[in-house]
Protein backbone atom coordinates (compact mmCIF):
# COMPACT_ATOMS: atom_id res chain seq x y z
CA UNK A 1 0.00 0.00 0.00
CA UNK A 2 2.85 2.50 0.98
CA UNK A 3 4.61 1.12 -2.05
CA UNK A 4 1.63 2.07 -4.33
CA UNK A 5 1.41 5.80 -2.39
CA UNK A 6 4.93 6.23 -3.26
CA UNK A 7 4.53 5.34 -6.34
CA UNK A 8 1.83 8.13 -7.35
CA UNK A 9 3.38 11.03 -4.79
CA UNK A 10 6.35 10.70 -6.51
CA UNK A 11 4.77 11.17 -9.98
CA UNK A 12 2.11 13.85 -8.89
CA UNK A 13 3.56 15.26 -5.72
CA UNK A 14 -0.19 16.00 -4.53
CA UNK A 15 1.09 14.14 -0.76
CA UNK A 16 1.97 17.82 0.16
CA UNK A 17 -0.42 19.40 -0.62
CA UNK A 18 -2.91 16.85 0.79
CA UNK A 19 -1.57 16.91 4.17
CA UNK A 20 -1.75 21.01 4.00
CA UNK A 21 -5.30 20.79 3.84
CA UNK A 22 -6.13 17.87 6.10
CA UNK A 23 -4.07 19.08 9.34
CA UNK A 24 -5.34 22.79 8.32
CA UNK A 25 -5.76 24.01 11.83
CA UNK A 26 -9.48 24.83 12.73
CA UNK A 27 -9.89 26.88 16.39
CA UNK A 28 -11.56 24.88 19.03
CA UNK A 29 -13.95 27.61 19.07
CA UNK A 30 -14.93 26.92 15.80
CA UNK A 31 -15.09 22.85 15.71
CA UNK A 32 -17.65 23.21 19.27
CA UNK A 33 -20.11 25.42 17.46
CA UNK A 34 -22.62 24.17 15.41
CA UNK A 35 -23.15 27.27 13.67
CA UNK A 36 -20.24 26.28 11.72
CA UNK A 37 -21.27 23.64 10.33
CA UNK A 38 -23.80 25.30 7.93
CA UNK A 39 -20.96 25.71 5.23
CA UNK A 40 -20.11 22.37 5.19
CA UNK A 41 -23.94 21.47 5.26
CA UNK A 42 -24.65 23.28 2.35
CA UNK A 43 -21.82 21.46 0.32
CA UNK A 44 -22.63 18.00 1.19
CA UNK A 45 -26.16 18.79 0.24
CA UNK A 46 -24.82 19.99 -2.80
CA UNK A 47 -22.87 16.79 -3.42
CA UNK A 48 -25.92 14.92 -2.66
CA UNK A 49 -27.67 17.12 -5.40
CA UNK A 50 -25.00 15.94 -7.28
CA UNK A 51 -24.83 12.16 -7.08
CA UNK A 52 -29.17 12.02 -6.99
CA UNK A 53 -28.88 14.36 -10.30
CA UNK A 54 -26.06 12.07 -12.26
CA UNK A 55 -28.59 9.00 -11.00
CA UNK A 56 -31.95 10.72 -12.63
CA UNK A 57 -30.32 12.03 -15.45
CA UNK A 58 -29.49 8.43 -16.33
CA UNK A 59 -33.29 8.14 -16.94
CA UNK A 60 -34.62 11.76 -17.70
CA UNK A 61 -36.19 12.13 -21.66
CA UNK A 62 -35.32 15.94 -21.99
CA UNK A 63 -38.24 15.94 -24.45
CA UNK A 64 -41.51 17.95 -24.42
CA UNK A 65 -42.86 14.31 -25.53
CA UNK A 66 -40.78 12.24 -22.98
CA UNK A 67 -39.63 13.95 -20.36
CA UNK A 68 -43.29 13.97 -18.30
CA UNK A 69 -43.54 10.32 -19.07
CA UNK A 70 -39.52 9.22 -17.83
CA UNK A 71 -40.19 11.48 -14.47
CA UNK A 72 -43.60 9.54 -14.37
CA UNK A 73 -41.41 5.62 -14.87
CA UNK A 74 -38.75 6.96 -12.13
CA UNK A 75 -41.23 8.17 -9.67
CA UNK A 76 -43.35 4.62 -9.71
CA UNK A 77 -41.61 2.02 -11.47
CA UNK A 78 -37.64 2.13 -11.56
CA UNK A 79 -36.70 0.19 -8.31
CA UNK A 80 -35.96 3.27 -5.61
CA UNK A 81 -36.30 5.57 -8.70
CA UNK A 82 -38.96 7.61 -6.01
CA UNK A 83 -36.13 7.59 -3.47
CA UNK A 84 -33.22 9.18 -5.58
CA UNK A 85 -35.99 11.36 -7.13
CA UNK A 86 -37.19 12.25 -3.79
CA UNK A 87 -34.08 13.02 -1.88
CA UNK A 88 -33.22 15.33 -5.05
CA UNK A 89 -36.34 16.99 -4.45
CA UNK A 90 -36.22 17.79 -0.91
CA UNK A 91 -32.20 18.28 -1.25
CA UNK A 92 -33.02 21.33 -3.65
CA UNK A 93 -35.04 22.89 -0.60
CA UNK A 94 -32.46 22.17 1.83
CA UNK A 95 -29.68 23.59 0.03
CA UNK A 96 -31.65 26.75 -0.08
CA UNK A 97 -32.60 26.45 3.46
CA UNK A 98 -28.92 25.74 4.42
CA UNK A 99 -27.40 28.79 2.26
CA UNK A 100 -29.78 31.30 4.00
CA UNK A 101 -29.04 30.19 7.77
CA UNK A 102 -25.62 30.18 6.63
CA UNK A 103 -25.63 33.18 5.16
CA UNK A 104 -27.10 34.65 8.12
CA UNK A 105 -24.31 33.77 10.73
CA UNK A 106 -21.77 34.82 8.54
CA UNK A 107 -24.31 38.33 8.65
CA UNK A 108 -24.29 38.05 12.35
CA UNK A 109 -20.65 37.27 13.24
CA UNK A 110 -19.44 40.20 10.80
CA UNK A 111 -17.29 37.55 8.41
CA UNK A 112 -18.37 39.82 5.68
CA UNK A 113 -15.80 42.24 6.81
CA UNK A 114 -11.93 43.13 5.37
CA UNK A 115 -10.32 40.62 4.50
CA UNK A 116 -13.25 38.83 3.75
CA UNK A 117 -14.95 39.99 1.16
CA UNK A 118 -14.51 38.12 -1.66
CA UNK A 119 -15.10 34.95 0.31
CA UNK A 120 -19.28 37.39 1.14
CA UNK A 121 -19.38 37.91 -2.56
CA UNK A 122 -18.57 34.37 -4.10
CA UNK A 123 -21.10 33.37 -1.11
CA UNK A 124 -23.77 35.66 -2.57
CA UNK A 125 -23.34 34.50 -5.85
CA UNK A 126 -23.58 30.77 -4.43
CA UNK A 127 -26.98 31.82 -3.03
CA UNK A 128 -28.25 33.01 -6.51
CA UNK A 129 -27.30 30.29 -8.48
CA UNK A 130 -29.01 27.57 -5.70
CA UNK A 131 -32.01 29.80 -6.18
CA UNK A 132 -31.60 29.15 -10.08
CA UNK A 133 -30.79 25.38 -9.37
CA UNK A 134 -34.68 25.64 -7.86
CA UNK A 135 -36.00 27.69 -10.95
CA UNK A 136 -34.71 25.45 -13.67
CA UNK A 137 -35.52 22.03 -11.64
CA UNK A 138 -38.86 22.95 -11.57
CA UNK A 139 -39.68 23.01 -15.09
CA UNK A 140 -38.09 19.91 -15.70
CA UNK A 141 -40.67 17.24 -15.06
CA UNK A 142 -42.89 19.16 -17.34
CA UNK A 143 -45.91 18.80 -15.38
CA UNK A 144 -48.89 21.29 -15.23
CA UNK A 145 -46.75 22.80 -11.80
CA UNK A 146 -43.69 23.36 -13.97
CA UNK A 147 -44.97 24.47 -17.06
CA UNK A 148 -46.95 27.88 -15.72
CA UNK A 149 -44.75 29.01 -12.91
CA UNK A 150 -41.85 29.00 -15.62
CA UNK A 151 -44.21 30.88 -18.23
CA UNK A 152 -45.18 33.34 -15.43
CA UNK A 153 -41.58 33.33 -13.85
CA UNK A 154 -40.60 33.93 -17.43
CA UNK A 155 -43.13 36.57 -18.00
CA UNK A 156 -41.68 38.48 -14.85
CA UNK A 157 -38.24 38.49 -16.30
CA UNK A 158 -40.15 40.03 -19.29
CA UNK A 159 -41.40 42.98 -17.87
CA UNK A 160 -38.15 44.28 -16.74
CA UNK A 161 -38.36 47.46 -18.61
CA UNK A 162 -36.24 47.81 -21.59
CA UNK A 163 -34.44 44.57 -21.99
CA UNK A 164 -37.24 42.19 -20.73
CA UNK A 165 -38.13 41.17 -23.84
CA UNK A 166 -34.79 39.94 -24.95
CA UNK A 167 -34.34 38.08 -21.22
CA UNK A 168 -37.54 36.63 -21.78
CA UNK A 169 -36.51 34.84 -25.38
CA UNK A 170 -33.25 34.15 -23.77
CA UNK A 171 -34.77 32.38 -21.23
CA UNK A 172 -37.28 30.65 -23.36
CA UNK A 173 -35.36 29.96 -26.40
CA UNK A 174 -38.15 31.81 -28.70
CA UNK A 175 -41.60 33.34 -27.60
CA UNK A 176 -43.50 30.52 -26.20
CA UNK A 177 -42.49 27.81 -23.47
CA UNK A 178 -41.42 24.62 -25.60
CA UNK A 179 -38.86 22.18 -26.62
CA UNK A 180 -36.20 24.84 -26.93
CA UNK A 181 -37.40 26.29 -23.27
CA UNK A 182 -37.04 22.74 -21.32
CA UNK A 183 -33.46 22.34 -23.60
CA UNK A 184 -32.03 25.40 -22.31
CA UNK A 185 -33.55 24.50 -18.41
CA UNK A 186 -32.17 21.17 -18.93
CA UNK A 187 -28.72 22.45 -19.82
CA UNK A 188 -28.72 25.41 -17.34
CA UNK A 189 -29.34 23.07 -14.52
CA UNK A 190 -27.19 20.17 -15.62
CA UNK A 191 -24.17 21.88 -16.95
CA UNK A 192 -23.77 25.65 -16.47
CA UNK A 193 -25.28 25.90 -12.89
CA UNK A 194 -23.29 22.72 -11.56
CA UNK A 195 -19.95 23.74 -13.24
CA UNK A 196 -20.26 27.24 -12.00
CA UNK A 197 -21.29 26.45 -8.29
CA UNK A 198 -18.39 23.70 -8.32
CA UNK A 199 -16.14 26.45 -9.40
CA UNK A 200 -17.20 28.96 -7.03
CA UNK A 201 -17.29 26.78 -3.91
CA UNK A 202 -13.62 26.40 -4.78
CA UNK A 203 -13.33 30.19 -4.97
CA UNK A 204 -15.60 30.04 -1.74
CA UNK A 205 -13.19 27.74 0.18
CA UNK A 206 -10.01 29.19 -0.93
CA UNK A 207 -10.85 32.52 0.12
CA UNK A 208 -11.49 30.80 3.59
CA UNK A 209 -8.20 28.65 3.76
CA UNK A 210 -6.60 31.85 2.76
CA UNK A 211 -7.54 33.95 5.58
CA UNK A 212 -9.14 31.56 8.43
CA UNK A 213 -11.84 31.78 10.01
CA UNK A 214 -13.15 35.14 11.22
CA UNK A 215 -12.59 36.53 14.55
CA UNK A 216 -14.75 34.81 17.57
CA UNK A 217 -17.62 37.32 18.69
CA UNK A 218 -18.52 36.18 22.43
CA UNK A 219 -15.84 36.23 25.02
CA UNK A 220 -16.44 32.59 25.91
CA UNK A 221 -14.82 31.41 21.93
CA UNK A 222 -12.17 34.24 22.23
CA UNK A 223 -10.72 32.56 24.90
CA UNK A 224 -10.41 29.78 22.92
CA UNK A 225 -8.93 31.49 19.75
CA UNK A 226 -5.57 30.54 20.37
CA UNK A 227 -6.34 26.81 21.22
CA UNK A 228 -6.27 24.67 17.46
CA UNK A 229 -7.44 21.29 16.23
CA UNK A 230 -6.67 19.92 12.72
CA UNK A 231 -9.49 20.38 10.44
CA UNK A 232 -8.86 16.08 9.66
CA UNK A 233 -10.65 14.32 11.57
CA UNK A 234 -12.04 16.71 14.22
CA UNK A 235 -13.99 18.55 11.68
CA UNK A 236 -14.35 16.36 9.42
CA UNK A 237 -16.11 14.03 11.82
CA UNK A 238 -18.90 16.78 12.80
CA UNK A 239 -19.34 17.75 9.05
CA UNK A 240 -20.10 13.62 8.27
CA UNK A 241 -22.38 12.80 10.72
CA UNK A 242 -24.25 16.28 10.09
CA UNK A 243 -24.19 14.99 6.79
CA UNK A 244 -25.51 11.69 8.05
CA UNK A 245 -28.15 13.29 10.12
CA UNK A 246 -28.98 15.50 7.09
CA UNK A 247 -29.47 12.64 4.60
CA UNK A 248 -31.68 10.59 6.86
CA UNK A 249 -33.88 13.72 7.20
CA UNK A 250 -34.62 13.95 3.36
CA UNK A 251 -35.20 9.94 3.08
CA UNK A 252 -38.00 10.34 5.83
CA UNK A 253 -39.05 13.22 4.00
CA UNK A 254 -39.87 11.49 0.95
CA UNK A 255 -40.43 7.91 2.38
CA UNK A 256 -43.36 10.41 4.23
CA UNK A 257 -44.46 12.43 1.29
CA UNK A 258 -43.16 11.54 -2.29
CA UNK A 259 -41.71 14.09 -4.95
CA UNK A 260 -45.04 15.71 -6.22
CA UNK A 261 -45.44 14.88 -9.99
CA UNK A 262 -48.84 16.32 -11.28
CA UNK A 263 -51.00 16.04 -14.27
CA UNK A 264 -48.65 16.59 -17.81
CA UNK A 265 -48.10 20.07 -18.90
CA UNK A 266 -51.64 21.30 -20.59
CA UNK A 267 -50.46 24.79 -22.74
CA UNK A 268 -54.29 25.12 -23.80
CA UNK A 269 -55.55 24.89 -19.72
CA UNK A 270 -57.08 28.13 -18.66
CA UNK A 271 -58.05 27.04 -15.26
CA UNK A 272 -54.53 26.22 -14.14
CA UNK A 273 -53.77 28.79 -10.84
CA UNK A 274 -49.40 29.11 -11.30
CA UNK A 275 -47.39 28.37 -8.25
CA UNK A 276 -44.27 28.43 -7.74
CA UNK A 277 -41.59 26.66 -5.58
CA UNK A 278 -41.65 27.64 -1.94
CA UNK A 279 -39.45 29.91 -1.67
CA UNK A 280 -40.39 32.02 -4.66
CA UNK A 281 -43.44 32.84 -2.83
CA UNK A 282 -42.52 35.53 -1.01
CA UNK A 283 -41.17 37.04 -4.39
CA UNK A 284 -44.97 36.17 -6.04
CA UNK A 285 -46.64 37.85 -2.72
CA UNK A 286 -44.45 40.90 -3.25
CA UNK A 287 -45.80 41.24 -6.92
CA UNK A 288 -49.20 41.46 -6.17
CA UNK A 289 -48.28 45.12 -4.37
CA UNK A 290 -47.47 46.54 -7.84
CA UNK A 291 -49.62 46.03 -10.06
CA UNK A 292 -49.75 48.07 -13.45
CA UNK A 293 -47.16 50.80 -14.15
CA UNK A 294 -45.76 49.63 -10.82
CA UNK A 295 -44.59 46.47 -11.70
CA UNK A 296 -40.78 47.81 -12.78
CA UNK A 297 -40.48 48.70 -9.08
CA UNK A 298 -40.79 44.85 -7.91
CA UNK A 299 -39.33 43.44 -11.22
CA UNK A 300 -36.30 45.55 -11.26
CA UNK A 301 -35.89 48.52 -8.13
CA UNK A 302 -35.99 45.87 -5.25
CA UNK A 303 -34.44 43.04 -6.52
CA UNK A 304 -31.20 45.60 -7.77
CA UNK A 305 -31.77 47.20 -4.48
CA UNK A 306 -31.55 43.88 -2.77
CA UNK A 307 -28.53 42.42 -4.58
CA UNK A 308 -26.60 45.91 -5.16
CA UNK A 309 -26.71 45.99 -0.95
CA UNK A 310 -25.57 42.28 -0.61
CA UNK A 311 -22.73 43.50 -2.96
CA UNK A 312 -22.08 46.90 -1.16
CA UNK A 313 -22.56 45.19 2.60
CA UNK A 314 -18.23 44.73 3.30
CA UNK A 315 -17.70 47.60 1.54
CA UNK A 316 -20.26 49.83 3.43
CA UNK A 317 -20.22 47.94 7.09
CA UNK A 318 -16.35 49.12 8.02
CA UNK A 319 -16.64 49.55 11.28
CA UNK A 320 -14.54 47.11 13.98
CA UNK A 321 -17.23 46.10 15.80
CA UNK A 322 -18.38 42.64 14.82
CA UNK A 323 -21.22 41.80 17.97
CA UNK A 324 -24.35 41.95 16.35
CA UNK A 325 -26.28 43.36 19.80
CA UNK A 326 -23.81 46.52 19.40
CA UNK A 327 -24.84 46.95 15.49
CA UNK A 328 -28.56 47.79 15.56
CA UNK A 329 -28.76 48.99 12.01
CA UNK A 330 -27.34 45.58 10.23
CA UNK A 331 -29.24 43.28 12.75
CA UNK A 332 -32.36 45.19 12.07
CA UNK A 333 -32.38 45.78 9.21
CA UNK A 334 -32.04 41.82 8.53
CA UNK A 335 -35.19 41.04 11.02
CA UNK A 336 -36.91 43.39 9.30
CA UNK A 337 -36.13 41.27 5.26
CA UNK A 338 -36.74 38.10 7.93
CA UNK A 339 -39.92 38.92 8.94
CA UNK A 340 -40.91 40.41 5.84
CA UNK A 341 -40.26 37.16 3.81
CA UNK A 342 -42.03 35.35 6.64
CA UNK A 343 -45.10 37.32 6.60
CA UNK A 344 -45.39 37.47 2.78
CA UNK A 345 -44.68 33.95 2.29
CA UNK A 346 -47.30 32.91 5.15
CA UNK A 347 -49.83 35.38 2.81
CA UNK A 348 -48.87 33.68 -0.40
CA UNK A 349 -49.65 30.16 1.19
CA UNK A 350 -52.98 31.35 2.45
CA UNK A 351 -53.97 32.43 -0.72
CA UNK A 352 -53.11 29.41 -2.38
CA UNK A 353 -54.75 26.77 0.48
C1 LIG B 1 -23.37 26.63 -2.12
C2 LIG B 1 -23.33 27.50 -1.13
C3 LIG B 1 -22.23 27.64 -0.09
C4 LIG B 1 -21.29 26.73 0.35
C5 LIG B 1 -21.11 25.28 -0.12
C6 LIG B 1 -20.48 27.39 1.36
C7 LIG B 1 -19.43 26.79 2.08
C8 LIG B 1 -18.75 27.39 3.13
C9 LIG B 1 -17.93 26.72 4.10
C10 LIG B 1 -17.66 25.19 4.14
C11 LIG B 1 -17.46 27.63 4.96
C12 LIG B 1 -16.64 27.38 6.25
C13 LIG B 1 -17.57 26.89 7.37
C14 LIG B 1 -18.66 27.84 7.83
O1 LIG B 1 -18.38 29.03 8.06
O2 LIG B 1 -19.82 27.38 7.93
C15 LIG B 1 -17.91 28.94 4.53
C16 LIG B 1 -17.57 30.16 5.09
C17 LIG B 1 -18.07 31.40 4.68
N1 LIG B 1 -19.12 31.60 3.82
FE1 LIG B 1 -20.01 30.16 2.68
N2 LIG B 1 -20.90 28.69 1.50
C18 LIG B 1 -21.99 28.88 0.65
C19 LIG B 1 -22.76 30.02 0.53
C20 LIG B 1 -22.49 31.23 1.19
C21 LIG B 1 -23.33 32.39 1.17
C22 LIG B 1 -24.71 32.45 0.49
C23 LIG B 1 -22.67 33.39 1.86
C24 LIG B 1 -23.08 34.80 2.09
C25 LIG B 1 -23.69 35.56 1.22
C26 LIG B 1 -21.41 32.83 2.34
C27 LIG B 1 -20.42 33.53 3.02
C28 LIG B 1 -19.37 32.94 3.74
C29 LIG B 1 -18.41 33.67 4.53
C30 LIG B 1 -18.31 35.19 4.69
C31 LIG B 1 -17.58 32.70 5.13
C32 LIG B 1 -16.41 32.94 6.10
C33 LIG B 1 -16.89 32.62 7.49
C34 LIG B 1 -15.91 32.99 8.57
O3 LIG B 1 -14.78 33.39 8.26
O4 LIG B 1 -16.32 32.92 9.76
N3 LIG B 1 -21.34 31.52 1.94
N4 LIG B 1 -18.72 28.75 3.42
Amino acid sequence: MNRIFQWFDERTGLSGPIRGFLNYPVPKYVHRNFLYTLGGLTLIAFMLQIVTGILLAFYYDPSTEGAYNSVDYISYQLPLGWLVRGVHHYGSSAMVILASLHMLRTYYFSAYKKPRELNWLTGVLLLFLVLAFGFTGYLLPWDQKGYWATKVGTEIAGSVPLVGGLIMRLMRGGEALGQATLTRFYAGHILLLPASVALLIVAHIFQLRHHGMAPAITKKAQAQSKTFVPFFPHWVITDTIAGLGLLALLVYMTWANHAPLEFPADPTSNSYVPRPEWYFLFYFQLLKYFPGVLEPVATILIPLFLFGSMVLLPFIDRSEERRPWHKPVTTLVSIFYIVVIIVFTILAMAAYA
